[in-house]
């Protein structure tokens, strides 16, 4: 018999440094109007010199450990949910399994882009309903301003630094992840990519000069896609789950857009109070921004046990994802 996952303990952490679009307007020719009008966001959070990915991880994963008092000794498993590793290789994971001294569990990255925290969810869930693992912790964590073209005006606005994590255990009588979808469209992987830096485009003084190392985007593109693909992860998830949209307490969505956020709660019709949105003080911070929302949520007081919450996500490959938790 499968045994339900649960979210047993949640973190987050942002680093300090606030960079508004009041100081974006003196980096690019952009305006504060501009920004918040097209995406929604007011600021978001830039690490500091030397801050990698793994430490703004370690940092949530640690918040989630001393929340719970959980012994890392006994987490079995860290998958990392992130497209801004420290180093190619060793992974994300183990950098953060030293940091935060967990010392039997395996490690390991998932990268499915901003789609990654819900892809590294469902796949934590697996091993624990199977019964092969106890304890897993999952976690979102990016630097985006590491592979931002910051003399990009089109994308130098809308992303941010921070990390997120869950930490999944199986809770009698609880129900945990109830439905979820998983898509890509590998035809698709042009309108939203960095093109340089792996082996397909090693970096090179010419990569250097054209800046293909940083992110590259088709903004118009990418946006009618994500409005199709939740809207459709959504409506999978549910039907799957066996529910109607009022039937939700929350609906946490990909934290890209407000104006992609308005359109999906138009088409499930469904009211935006209903929807978590932080992205005004983060932007959009890729995987991290689902567990940074559930973190958030937790912390409020504002999740109930029994409540149903529905979490959905789109990102660069194409990939997208959706999943339906009872708390
Ligand atoms: N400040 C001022 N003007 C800007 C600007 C900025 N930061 N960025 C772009 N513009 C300009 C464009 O150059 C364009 O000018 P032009 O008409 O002279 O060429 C104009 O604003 C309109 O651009 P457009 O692409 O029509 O804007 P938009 O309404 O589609 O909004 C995005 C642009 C990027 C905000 C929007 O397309 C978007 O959010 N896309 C999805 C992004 C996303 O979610 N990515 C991550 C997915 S995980």
């Amino acid at each position: 018999m499968r045994r339900s996952a649960s979210i047993a303990a949640t973190g987050a952490y942002l680093p300090e440094r606030i960079l508004t679009n009041a100081d974006l307007e003196k980096m690019v020719e952009t305006s504060n109007e501009w920004i918040l009008s097209r995406t929604g966001i007011r600021e978001r959070r830039i690490a500091a010199e030397g801050e990698t990915t793994s430490d703004m991880g370690a940092r949530a994963a640690q918040q989630a450990l001393d929340q719970s008092g959980i012994d890392p000794k006994t987490i079995d498993l860290i998958i990392v949910a992130t497209c801004t590793p420290d180093t190619a290789f060793p992974s994300t994971a183990c950098y953060i399994q030293a940091k935060i001294g967990a010392t039997r569990a395996a490690a390991f990255d998932l990268q499915a882009a901003c789609s990654g925290f819900l892809y590294a969810l469902v796949t934590a869930e697996q091993f624990i309903a199977s019964g092969a693992h106890k304890t897993v912790l999952v976690v979102g964590a990016e630097k985006l301003s590491s592979i931002v073209n910051w003399q990009d005006r089109n994308t130098c606005v809308l992303f941010g630094d921070g990390a997120g994590a869950v930490i999944l255990q199986h809770r009698e009588g609880g129900r945990g992840i109830v439905s979820f979808d998983l898509g890509a469209d590998g035809t698709q992987t042009e309108i939203l990519s960095v093109p340089a830096g792996g082996c397909r485009m090693p970096i090179t003084p010419e990569v250097l000069k054209n800046r293909s190392n940083f992110l590259q985007m088709a903004g118009k593109e990418v946006f009618r896609q994500a409005v199709t693909a939740m809207n459709r992860s959504a409506e999978d998830c549910l039907e799957k789950a066996g529910i109607k949209p009022k039937d939700l307490r929350w609906i946490i969505p990909h934290q890209a857009n407000s104006r992609i956020i308005e359109a999906v709660a138009q088409r499930l019709s469904v009211d935006m109070e209903h929807f978590y949105v932080n992205l005004d003080r983060y932007g959009n911070t890729s995987a991290a921004c689902i567990p940074i929302c559930l973190h958030e949520l937790n912390t409020a007081g504002k999740l109930k046990q029994g409540d149903l919450l529905l979490m959905v996500v789109f990102g660069g490959g194409l990939t997208w994802a959706g999943a339906v938790l009872e708390w």
